[in-house]
C-alpha cells in the first residue's frame, strides 16, 4: 500500500467542516485504490493567532516544504482586521512555496444549474490558469501624507519574464491534451508597460507551439465572453490579479463558489490545493454548507500525488451525486448537511 502524508489547514470559519468530508472522501478512494494518507493537522489561522500572535512561522513553512501537498480549507474571520491572515497565511504560503500557477477548472457538471441560459456542461468547460506569484499582488505600496486632503496611495505591480514565460507554457503544455486553444488575457490598451510585456511573452511562447490556435482578451471583454460564449474557451491563462477577478465570474457560470475548486501548484514542489471560496464565518459549525469544491480539490490533490484513477473516480463521484440528486445542500436546492454529502459521495465510491 502507497503511504503520503499530507498537511492539512482546516482553517477558519467553514474550513474545518469542508475539510472533514474532503478527507472522508480521501480516506474512501484510499482504500479503493490502494493508498493510505496519514493526515497531518496545523493549527494555523484565526484562533492559533488570537491565541499566540503566529500567522505563519518561516519554521512551519519550512517544515511544510518537505510535502508534495497540503490541503487546505479557508482563511478569514471577522474578528481580524481583512487581509491580515490572507496575506499572513495563504498569500505568504503561495510565494513561500512558490506555487506559480493557480489552476481553476470552471467546468459545469452535468445537473448542475447555471445562471446563464442555454448553456449546458458541453458549453462550460475551461481551465483558467492564473498566474499566482507576481502582478499587484507582489505587496509593493505605501501610502503617503496620511490624514491629509491630498493623501495618497499607491501600489506597483511587475511582472518578469521567467515568471511570466512558466505559466504560460504550463498553459500550453495542459492545452496540449485538451483542445489546444489557449487564451491570454490582459490590459495591454492600458497597462502597456506591465501587459504589453506579458502579451510578447505569450507570443513568444506560443510561436514555439504550432497546432496550437491561441486569442487575445482583454480582462473586461473576457468577463463578457465567459457569460455569452463560455464555449470559445479551453485553456485561459491569466495574471494574477485579473485571474482573481474573472475565476469568481468563472465559479458562478459553473454553479456557484460551493462548486468551484482550485490548485496552487509548483510542479517541482509543494503545491497546495483548497476551494476557491472563503471561510464563510456566517455558516461556521452549522454542517450546512456545499463541501464539494472542497472534495473536488482534494481530487486535484490526489492527481498531483499521482492517483489519477482514484482522482478521476471522486470527481465521477461528485459528478454522480449531483445527478442522482437526492443528497444536496440548500446552495442546490436540497436539505441536506454537509456531512450528508460527503458520505454519499464516500458511498458511491465505495461502490455501495
Ligand atoms: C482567492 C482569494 C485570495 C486571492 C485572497 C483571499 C487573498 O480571493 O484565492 O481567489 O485574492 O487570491
Ligand atoms: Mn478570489
Amino acid at each position: 500500500m502507497t503511504q503520503y502524508k499530507v498537511p492539512v489547514l482546516p482553517g477558519d470559519g467553514i474550513g474545518p467542516e469542508i475539510i472533514a468530508e474532503g478527507r472522508k472522501v480521501i480516506d474512501a478512494a484510499g482504500e479503493r485504490f490502494g493508498f493510505d494518507v496519514e493526515w497531518i493537522e496545523y493549527p494555523h489561522g484565526a484562533d492559533h493567532y488570537l491565541e499566540t500572535g503566529e500567522l505563519i512561522s518561516e519554521e512551519t513553512l519550512k517544515e511544510l516544504s518537505g510535502y508534495p501537498a497540503i490541503y487546505l480549507g479557508s482563511i478569514g474571520d471577522p474578528r481580524i482586521a481583512p487581509g491580515v491572515l490572507e496575506k499572513g497565511i495563504l498569500l505568504t504560503a503561495r510565494f513561500y512555496f512558490d506555487q506559480y500557477i493557480n489552476l481553476r477548472p470552471i467546468k459545469l457538471l452535468e445537473g448542475v444549474w447555471t445562471p446563464i441560459k442555454d448553456k449546458t456542461s458541453k458549453d462550460i468547460d475551461f481551465v483558467v490558469v492564473r498566474e499566482n506569484t507576481e502582478d499587484f499582488y507582489i505587496g509593493i505600496g505605501g501610502r503617503a501624507k496620511k490624514g491629509d486632503s491630498e493623501e495618497i496611495g499607491y501600489q506597483i505591480g511587475l511582472i518578469s519574464k521567467e515568471g511570466t514565460k512558466r505559466v504560460i507554457e504550463y498553459a500550453f503544455d495542459l492545452a496540449e491534451n485538451r483542445k489546444k486553444h489557449v487564451s491570454s488575457v490582459d490590459k495591454a490598451n492600458v497597462l502597456s508597460d506591465i501587459y504589453g510585456f506579458w502579451r510578447e511573452e505569450f507570443n513568444a511562447v506560443a510561436e514555439k507551439h504550432p497546432g496550437f490556435t491561441t486569442d487575445f482578451n482583454f480582462v473586461d471583454a473576457i468577463t463578457m465572453w465567459f457569460v455569452k460564449n463560455p464555449e470559445w474557451f479551453d485553456v485561459v491563462v491569466t495574471p494574477n490579479m485579473f485571474g482573481d477577478i474573472i475565476t469568481d465570474l468563472g465559479a458562478m457560470i459553473q454553479g456557484g463558489l460551493g462548486l468551484a475548486p482550485g490548485g496552487n501548484i509548483n510542479p517541482k514542489g509543494t503545491s497546495m490545493f483548497e476551494p476557491i471560496h472563503g471561510s464563510a464565518p456566517k455558516y461556521k459549525g452549522q454542517n450546512k454548507v456545499n463541501p464539494i469544491a472542497t472534495i473536488w480539490a482534494g481530487a486535484m490533490l490526489i492527481e498531483q500525488l499521482g492517483e489519477k484513477e482514484a482522482s478521476d473516480t471522486i470527481v465521477n463521484a461528485i459528478q454522480k451525486n449531483i445527478l442522482d440528486g437526492k443528497v444536496k445542500t440548500y446552495d442546490m436546492g436540497g436539505k441536506n448537511t454537509t456531512s450528508d454529502v460527503g458520505d454519499d459521495i464516500t458511498r458511491i465510491i465505495k461502490g455501495e
